[in-house]
């Protein structure tokens, strides 16, 4: 199978793709390195199967002719994290509304491929319901928090991709993505594990922002990749909006005393006000957000195989692997 994957010099992509290339399907990977990097894909330089082309989602005449060349797509390519959303407003509602909007079209002007869709569970909005279920009310806050958009162009992309489905008969799967985390996230745009595993290892203060009691639940990156390859493997999941997370709920306060301590860190907790955090304002937080999984694993048999201890455990070695010489590490 030849796979067109957006995104895939990123951190959930770059998974997404050495996992195709191992199961001997052919990947073309699109990605404008703003948050991605090449070096995500660099282990994979040379492997048969898999083209990079450097441009933009948003670049209708590209995206055609990558159609032309495959049989599925993958749709990662987004503006994320929080700070990106606050800093770079007009560009990151056009990348998410409009490159989504020219992947679907493409997708249907090229004999109506499938397509997986990357939504976020911020689609659930201060919904407190918990464990959220895919059939729950959105319930978003007001537009004057621009911290807002994220969660209202992702939903309208949900829309989008359920129209196309509905009225063209385009083959489409939305998932939601529930704080997936592990090797490769990077800290540079607001990612908390990410973020707390550098600085407890450089011994720095860990940054919570607000007072740590909100909750979350994180997943390893390579159980979102199975959920992913056996949603789009699933002909019952067409059509359908489906949560991707752990079940293992921790709060911020809680996540960081870990972090410290699997790094054998001496480092503290410094609480940062939000309002201090993002002083571009337009912030506004979740207390709880847990996924419930029993549409994923009903669809698909899919299960959880990593806890948060072994999460947290490889996400502190793939950063100190980051900060040792390239030398150093293959001694
Ligand atoms: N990681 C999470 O916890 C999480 C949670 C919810 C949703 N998601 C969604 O999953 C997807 C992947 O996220 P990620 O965590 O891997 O982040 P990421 O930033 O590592 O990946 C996004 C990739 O898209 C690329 N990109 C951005 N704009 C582009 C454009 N206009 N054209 C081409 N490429 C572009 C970036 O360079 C990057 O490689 C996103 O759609 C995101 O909204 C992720």
């Amino acid at each position: 199978m030849r796979y067109l994957v957006t995104g895939g010099s990123g951190f959930i992509g770059s998974h997404v793709v050495e996992a195709l290339l191992a199961r001997q399907d052919q990947v073309l990977v699109l990605d404008d390195l703003s948050t991605g990097s090449s070096a995500n894909l660099a282990h994979l330089d040379g492997r048969p199967g898999l083209e990079i082309a450097h441009g933009s989602v948003c670049d209708q005449v590209l995206v055609d002719e990558l159609c032309l060349r495959v049989d599925r797509i993958i749709h990662l390519a987004a503006a994320v994290g929080v700070r990106r959303i606050l800093e770079r407003q007009v560009n990151s509602i056009v990348t998410n509304l409009h490159g989504t909007e020219v992947v679907l079209r493409a997708a249907h002007a090229h004999g109506r491929m499938p397509v997986f869709y990357a939504s976020t569970s911020e689609v659930y909005g201060k919904q407190d319901q918990v464990p959220f279920r895919e059939d729950l009310d959105s319930v978003l806050g007001a537009s004057a928090l621009h911290r807002w958009s994220y969660a209202c162009s992702k939903l309208m992309d949900e829309f989008l991709a359920l129209a196309y489905h509905r009225e063209r008969k385009l083959p489409v799967i939305v998932a939601r993505f529930f704080n997936v985390t592990g090797p490769r996230q990077s800290p540079h745009y607001g990612m908390v594990l990410p973020r707390f595993c550098e600085a407890a290892i450089a011994g720095r203060p860990l940054e919570v922002h607000g007072d740590g009691q909100q909750a979350r639940c994180f997943l390893h990156v390579s159980d979102a990749v199975t959920a992913i390859t056996s949603l789009i493997d699933s002909p019952q999941a067409i059509g359908q909006v489906v949560n991707i997370g752990s079940s293992e709920e921790v709060t911020i306060t809680g996540l960081a005393e870990q972090v410290i301590t699997a790094a054998g860190s001496r480092s503290t907790l410094a609480y940062v006000p939000y309002e201090q955090a993002f002083p571009q304002g337009g912030f506004e937080d979740m207390r709880r957000r847990i996924p419930d999984v029993t549409k994923l694993q009903r669809l698909t048999g899919w299960s959880q195989q990593h806890d948060l201890a072994s999460t947290i455990t490889e996400s502190i070695r793939w950063c100190r692997d980051q900060k040792t010489p390239a030398a150093d590490r293959a001694r």
